[in-house]
């Protein structure tokens, strides 16, 4: 051990000096600090064309798409790309059998055959200043946590106040740097978006759930909307009258193409990253939370497997759950196989040793002294109670029956009070709960994942800190049989009977029903036992991260720093590069329809490939979206940082023009989201030139590509 973490410093110190080209998510506003790095790696344009409030810049085409994913715009009459996992939804709220989007595609032929999408919103950052004095004046170290809490909430209500009145734009203000650091942002929302369209399923989402989060990748991962406004270019609701939105900038597209080693940056909207943990935090999560979570997810998985296999019925059934739970389990089991190949723990303490040295070093460090001790000691203390809650959620929850059944505890908590329209208001939305839920449910599927997950709780989790139920199993099999035989939630008639003559006497039935006594044993455990001391815990946490951020910085006052994924809008760059995932294995940067060929197969839902495309392909008909190489790029990868939200978001060359849509990361480096490793981490794209000979001559929809500005 000793030796490791002498080998392991030594390595540090070797590669102190050199840049570690890809990691940063960086505040656009401060570009012109990156600025030389950029253009070292090969940028022409500067950090002004990218983010400005004194003339149009890219910025002005990005947006916040639907709350969740990044979106860009490339025409000057608001014509939008996204990722087709992205518009999904709207897609899938469109289709019926008669119209099924989802499965064939939906291309609009004129703006009159464009689908509004009632909900969906854009939102558009208009500017961005820095508020930190404003918003720390007041703040005194001795202050408690609650009173700093308070002051700071204070001012921010203030100032944005203050702000309001000289703006039309929507102001908030957001924590940067786990609080030592506030942003205002003016954002304008725009909410008359319509669906334009989108490939099919096969296309858009090729090699569904099982090339997830996989390189070398297929998918042609896009959908394509547009942007209304009203005839003075403002947002306004939907109506007929509105016209396409004229943004100050759109983006121009490239179909040269990028080689290996070409410099690129991601443009968008990431999440949440946690890049500044103690080592004990990332251990943690790394070690114990993910680790379990992936063992308990991947046994559900095959249970689910094995019945999908059997009955295409099922498939079809299970097919969404399966994709929910196969994204974070193998996101998960990315971020442990990294982190250990990597040494990420073993740096993260190599790193504190120097900390804690430091921290010694002066009168005026004193704050520092007992921070990574405290660490450590809140983080073991919160094990449990982290343990608890992955256990109710990822087996107690995870049990269909007893999810559905904790749908009622409301209503079976009404009493003689309760107004009558608040209970016609529950019953109606239990019902339409109650038709999905039976739609996909398959109950021998749930009895095997409900023995299995109640079998694995009970072997984890100790007999005195645990959800009663729990106690009173002697036989699981026995039990299982039992719980569902008797209860009424496995039969949608019974349930329907109990709401279409919903009685105030029915709460009892449905209060008593043994699932409901499982999913209430297991609330009522964490409501009393675990909740709070997350909560109480999670707040010194807090308040030491955001202590242990300062302190990094204060030490290393030369390092450029970038703050946490935080659901802003970002810059992050690297190279269009390949990787080496294991000894012996090299990765190309690229992937072509000829893989797409090669993965094909008519008996795997995953794999099917379109008529059309496979006409195409045989005819080579790929127009000017060829790439020199003459074969038809697909999808490429790049050492940019990236994580959810940047979903969606333009992948930009040297100029500033767009080369693809990022839409995911390889597996191997998902750990970036607590450490960036630039020899593992890969965000995945999917080419420009595809999503381009999709849409002209796949789809036909030429008239689209003729509104974009195209680079040749
Ligand atoms: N892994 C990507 C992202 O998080 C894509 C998810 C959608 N695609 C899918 N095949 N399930 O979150
Ligand atoms: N698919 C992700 C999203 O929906 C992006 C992949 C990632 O986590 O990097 O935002």
């Amino acid at each position: 051990m000793k030796h490791l973490h002498y080998i392991i410093t030594l390595i540090l110190i070797l590669s102190a000096g050199i840049a570690k080209a890809g990691e940063g998510m960086w505040i656009p506003m401060l570009l012109q600090y990156n600025e030389k790095e950029m253009q070292e790696m090969g940028m022409k344009i500067t950090a002004e064309d990218i983010y400005s409030i004194n003339h149009s810049s890219l910025k002005d085409a990005i947006v916040l798409f639907g709350g969740g994913c990044t979106g860009e715009i490339v025409s000057d009459y608001g014509l939008l790309l996204t990722n087709h996992h992205c518009g999904y939804d709207h897609i899938q709220k469109h289709s019926s059998v008669e119209h099924d989007y989802l499965t064939n595609g939906f291309w609009a032929m004129n703006r009159g055959e464009e689908l509004p999408c009632p909900g969906l919103s854009v939102i558009f950052l208009r500017e961005m200043r820095d508020v930190t004095e404003r918003i720390l004046t007041g703040i005194t170290v001795d202050m408690s946590e609650d009173e700093r809490q308070a002051k700071i909430e204070d001012n921010i209500k203030k100032t944005i106040a203050a702000i309001e009145k000289e703006t039309p734009y929507k102001v908030s203000i957001k924590p940067f740097f786990l609080g030592n650091e506030y942003y205002l942002l003016l954002n304008e929302v725009y909410t008359d978006v319509r669906l334009v369209g989108c490939p099919p399923s096969n296309i858009g989402k090729f090699g569904g759930d099982t090339d997830n989060w996989v390189w070398p990748r297929h998918t042609g991962d896009f959908s394509v909307f547009r942007v209304y406004a009203d005839k003075d270019g403002h947002p306004a609701v939907y109506s007929a009258d509105n016209v396409p939105y004229k943004p100050a900038k759109h983006l121009d597209i490239s179909l040269k193409g990028a080689e290996e080693g070409d410099f690129a940056f991601v443009f968008g909207y990431p999440a949440r990253t946690n890049e500044y943990l103690p080592a004990v935090a990332v251990d943690q999560e790394a070690n114990l939370i993910d680790p379990i979570t992936v063992d308990l997810r991947g046994k559900v998985l095959d249970i689910y497997n094995k019945y999908q296999e059997q009955d295409p019925k099922v498939r079809i059934q299970y097919a969404s759950k399966h994709a929910s739970i196969g994204n974070g389990w193998k996101k998960w089991m990315g971020v442990t196989e990294g982190i250990n190949h990597f040494h990420g723990v073993e740096k993260k303490q190599a790193f504190e040793k120097d900390f804690q040295e430091w921290a010694l070093g002066a009168r005026n460090r004193y704050m520092y002294i007992d921070l990574l001790n405290n660490f450590e000691k809140n983080y073991k203390e919160l094990e449990p109670y982290e343990l608890a809650y992955t256990y109710m959620a990822e087996a107690g929850l995870r049990i269909e029956l007893i999810n559905f059944a904790g749908r009622f505890a409301k209503l079976s908590e009404v009493t003689k009070d309760t107004p009558q329209e608040d209970i016609n208001r529950m019953v109606d939305n239990l019902k339409t709960t109650v038709k999905n839920f039976f739609k996909d449910y398959y109950e021998p599927i749930d009895r095997e994942v409900a023995t299995m997950l109640i079998g694995e709780y009970l072997k984890a989790q100790p007999a005195d800190f645990r959800p009663d139920f729990l106690n009173d199993i002697k036989d699981v099999d026995d039990y299982v049989d039992k719980l569902f035989s008797k209860s009424m939630f496995t039969d949608e008639a019974k349930v329907k009977d109990v709401l279409d003559n919903f009685k105030a006497k029915d709460t009892k039935k449905l209060a008593n029903d043994p699932a409901m006594k499982v999913y209430q044993s297991m609330i009522g455990f964490y409501r009393s036992e675990v909740y709070d001391h997350i909560v109480s815990l999670n707040d010194n946490i807090d308040r030491m991260r955001r202590l242990y951020m300062k302190g990094q910085m204060d030490m290393q006052p030369d390092k450029r720093f970038y703050p946490d994924a935080n659901f802003t809008l970002r810059v992050t760059y690297g190279k269009v590069e390949g990787f080496k995932p294991q000894d012996g294995k090299t990765y190309r940067h690229f992937t072509t329809l000829e893989g797409i060929m090669e993965k094909e197969n008519p008996d795997i839902y995953d794999y099917v490939v379109e008529p059309k495309l496979k006409e195409l392909y045989n005819k080579k008909d790929y127009g000017r979206y060829a790439d020199k190489d003459g074969t038809m790029h697909v999808a490429f990868t790049a050492s940019v940082h990236t994580t959810g939200g940047n979903s969606g978001s333009p992948i930009l060359n040297a100029e500033g023009q767009l080369l693809g849509l990022n839409f995911d990361r390889c597996w191997e480096g998902t750990m970036s989201d607590l450490i960036y490793d630039p020899d593992i981490c890969r965000n995945i794209s999917v080419d420009i030139r595809y999503v381009l000979f999709i849409i002209d001559k796949f789809a036909g929809a030429r008239h689209l590509v003729d509104e974009m500005t195209i680079v040749e």
